[in-house]
């Protein structure tokens, strides 16, 4: 067991939070899991049910595992009471910079000074948040892969303000988690992971634009020629078109560079609320 990390708290239960805060759950941490939206706390607390019986019917956990694991995870309405005791926070909130800072400047206050704070965010990086605080050293890019029960590997970013206990930590966690921590040893967009797959992604939104192929066509030779498991557009309707969307703009705000904006593709199914998976309609019809 980590000693110095017990409690952990999730902050955002959405796609990617909810997952994180279960995964933490069966680790053996003890885990609060908040958002400020109660109907996605309610979704995240029914899935955690079918989730973990589901694991027992399969034959993956027993039945006293997941009874201490239902009670090791909690969900909180109240931000305030979620983190007063956490030794690491994960936050997990929509990627909008401006938010989080918001979001970490009050944790600064709610939160005990020996917590670790830190983002899953999918691209920006902990610098431009850790200003909003007065624990710098503590502020870091923990990021994990969606689905995050399924996905076994975490990038943890060490920029320059960060100290290299609290990458250990991370690290640590990481491993008691059953995952597969990488350290980056300095800040750059969209880390390892997701600047190899916006290549292909911007490669296959462009073949589409372009009419070259279909959505299906690409997928196929994507998941046939070069073995990947899911096919770009597959995959962007996993993680939301709503993201890619937000990750889009945030880059072109922070660089003004034209060619960092969503594709024309991507906006037009953002505007139209198909956001993939999630509501039912993206790329492909759920
Ligand atoms: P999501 O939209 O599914 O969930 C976000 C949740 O945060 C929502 O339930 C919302 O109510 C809640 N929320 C928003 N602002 C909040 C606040 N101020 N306080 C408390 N709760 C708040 O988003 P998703 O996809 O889970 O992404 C969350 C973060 O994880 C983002 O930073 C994203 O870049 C990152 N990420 C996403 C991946 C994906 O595949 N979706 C993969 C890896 C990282």
């Amino acid at each position: 067991m980590t000693k110095e990390i017990r409690h952990i708290t999730v902050i955002g239960a959405g796609n990617m939070g909810h997952q994180i805060a279960i995964s933490a759950a069966i680790a053996g941490f003890q885990v609060i899991c908040t958002d400020q939206n109660p109907d996605a706390l309610q979704r995240a607390r029914d899935f955690a049910d079918t989730y973990l019986a589901g694991r027992i019917s399969k034959g993956r956990m027993s039945e006293q595992e997941v009874t201490k694991t239902k009670a090791g995870l909690r969900f909180e309405t109240s931000l305030a009471a979620a983190v007063q005791q956490a030794d690491l926070i994960i936050e997990a909130i929509i990627e909008k910079l401006e938010v989080k800072r918001a979001l970490f400047s009050e944790l600064d206050t709610l939160c005990p000074p020996r917590t670790i704070l830190a983002t899953n965010s999918s691209y920006i990086v902990s610098s431009q948040i850790a200003s909003a605080t007065n624990r710098p050293d503590k502020v870091v890019n923990m990021h994990f892969f969606n689905p995050a029960l399924v996905m076994n590997l975490v990038e943890i970013v060490k920029g320059p303000h960060v100290s290299a206990e609290t990458v250990e930590l991370l690290e640590a966690v990481s491993i008691q988690m059953g995952k597969t921590p990488i350290v980056l040893q300095k800040e750059i967009y969209g880390f390892v992971v997701n600047r190899m797959l916006q290549a292909t992604r911007k490669e296959a939104l462009n073949l589409l634009d372009s009419g070259v192929a279909s959505v299906e066509d690409i997928d196929q030779a994507v998941m046939k020629g070069l073995g990947y498991p899911m096919g770009p557009f597959q995959l962007l309707d996993l993680t939301g078109i709503d993201l890619a969307y937000h990750v889009g703009m945030e880059k072109y705000q922070s660089s003004g560079n034209e060619a960092d904006k969503p594709s024309p593709t991507i906006v037009e199914k953002f505007e139209k609320g198909e956001w993939g998976k999630k509501v039912g309609k993206g790329f492909y019809i759920y």
